[in-house]
């Protein structure tokens, strides 16, 4: 017996103005799969998303749940018909605890069995809920207390929190947009073990991720997505990775050439000295020469985005110094870094890096507003210019470049902040994890770009938790752990087990 169908969308449409961010979508989830959805930044993943979920109204297509047709006018209809979406970064209550958080508006509650109607001085059945939430998260095989304040949690938890909450409204349709995104190797392991609970229970997990040894490593089934359209739906295991990155982009990807080394690095630009910020990071030392691109490794936690941060004058420190070619910075500002020549690509893009309601071109153009601004004013295509040039480069899929960058893929999004700042062209560029998010033909375009600028003599230093990022692009790497730096490592000693055992401090490798 095939297992049963639990979800069908054909021919799945949607425009936005005259944007056709799904032009014919197609999805089938069965009970105790883990299907894959996969497609470039902009392809329509997250609009299909939004549909299952209630949020999108679908200009055409048929959605069947159980075999039955079915319309989802608003988020409760999605949630009623069982299908819970767990986003990247849960927007979870922080003064609720997890429990509450689960059974936010619907606690069960004391004395029930006093009739159907609520009486006020009915008070909410805590131990219920707890033991409710205990439960799943038993199932679930995570150990979460149900009674701690939901604020702290990290984003891994949060996650927990929302999938245990689908669990107790019965979900068993479960997508999850770019889960894995934000988290830790390790982080991620334990979600795949809640995934695979979730499948053993015999739920349907869509799962959305850049990352294709993820869809290796953990989905049965995979459906591609190109340009808004349907590609392809098959085994995982009847496909190779170059297989579905083909279907993926319409056209065969090129092996990324290994970087040229060039005549070598140059003089030191960015100098940094025992810089300290109490309760992150102790005595960090280290130099990054013209044309040299340099990784900051480590795991998440170790105090990498920290350093980043402080060195470009976000956050404070308490002792130290930071100087770009031979000039001390004064004072720890973002205004002072970028006078001196810094340029920073945020781990938090959407956040740090973007002005939402803001075009694209006016966004790409932001950190070279000098270069563009001629007698007062910006040049109106000398910015249309620039940010055509960068669409074009980084395959930014937008409608209009006069559109605001909110409406862009959360990829596309990311796109726009690394244009803006490898066209501004610093003396040190610090990009901090420049792929995440990204799609994988996009992404050696990226690597591409961060070698060229070290060519043209920019000092890189790139944070990434991608260790064949980190040894794929780098000319040296830096290991911290713990907020120091533990290790340094050439190009060419580096490896992967050489880094990661620096990283967790299993054998000891002087600095
Ligand atoms: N609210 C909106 N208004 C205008 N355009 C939109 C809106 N939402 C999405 N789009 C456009 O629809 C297209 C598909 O976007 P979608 O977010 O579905 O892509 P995605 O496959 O999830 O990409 P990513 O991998 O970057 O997350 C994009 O070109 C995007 O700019
Ligand atoms: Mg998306």
């Amino acid at each position: 017996m095939s297992p049963a169908v639990l979800l069908e969308l054909r021919h799945a449409a949607k425009a936005f103005g005259a944007v056709r961010a799904l032009a014919d979508g197609e999805i089938e989830l069965r009970a105790g799969e883990v299907h894959a959805l996969v497609g470039e930044n902009g392809a329509g993943k997250s609009t299909l998303v939004k549909i299952l979920a209630g949020v999108h109204q679908p200009d055409a297509g048929a959605l069947a749940i159980n075999g039955r047709e079915a319309r989802l006018h608003g988020p409760a209809a999605a949630r009623d018909a069982g299908i819970a979406v767990i986003y990247q970064e849960p927007a979870l209550f922080g003064d609720l605890t997890v429990a509450e958080n689960m059974f936010v508006g619907r606690q069960p509650l004391r004395g029930a069995r006093g009739g159907r109607f609520r009486l006020p001085d009915r008070r909410i059945d805590r131990a219920a809920m707890h033991d409710q939430a205990a439960e799943i998260f038993g199932r679930l095989g995570v150990p979460l207390d149900p009674a701690v304040i939901a604020r702290g949690l990290s984003i891994a938890d949060q996650q927990v929190v929302e999938i245990g909450k689908a669990l107790s409204l019965d979900a068993r349709v479960i997508v999850m947009d770019e889960p894995t995104a934000a988290l830790s190797a390790a982080e991620v392991d334990r979600l795949f073990d809640v995934v695979r609970a979730l499948k053993a229970h015999g739920a349907a997990v869509l799962f959305i991720s850049h990352r294709l040894e993820e869809v290796f490593a953990l989905c049965d089934r995979v459906t591609v997505m190109r340009d808004g359209r349907h590609v392809l739906t098959g085994d995982v295991g009847d496909f190779t990775p170059a297989d579905l990155v083909r279907a993926m982009v319409g056209r065969e990807l090129a092996e990324r050439e290994p970087r040229a080394t060039g005549g070598g690095p140059g003089e030191t630009v960015l100098r940094v000295e025992r810089l300290t910020r109490e309760g992150a990071f102790t005595d960090v030392s280290f130099t990054v020469a013209a044309g040299e691109i340099v990784a900051l490794a480590g795991l998440v936690g170790a105090g990498r985005s920290e350093v980043a941060r402080a060195i470009f004058g976000i956050d404070r420190y308490d002792a130290g110094a930071v100087t770009v070619g031979g000039a001390k910075l004064k004072r720890a500002s973002p205004t002072s870094a970028m006078a001196a020549g810094i340029g920073f690509v945020p781990e938090d893009r959407r956040q740090q890096g973007l002005v939402m309601d803001m075009s694209v071109q006016q966004n790409v153009a932001l950190a070279s507003l000098g270069r563009l601004r001629k007698a007062g004013l910006i040049r109106a295509a000398s910015e249309r210019g620039m940010a055509s040039d960068w669409a074009a480069r980084l395959a930014i899929a937008c409608g209009r470049l006069t559109d605001p960058v909110a409406t862009l893929s959360g990829g596309n999004q990311q796109k726009v902040v690394l244009a803006k700042w490898l066209g501004r062209r610093p003396a040190v560029l610090i990009v901090d994890e420049p792929t995440r998010g990204i799609d994988v033909g996009t992404k050696a375009e990226v690597h591409r770009l961060l070698a060229d600028l070290a060519r043209e003599g920019v000092a890189v230093l790139m944070i990434s938790s991608e260790l064949p990022e980190v040894l794929g692009v780098s000319d040296r790497i830096l290991v911290m752990r713990e907020g120091r730096l533990v290790a340094e490592l050439a190009r060419e000693r580096a490896t992967e087990e050489a880094v990661m055992s620096a990283a967790m401090g299993t054998r000891e490798v002087p600095a």
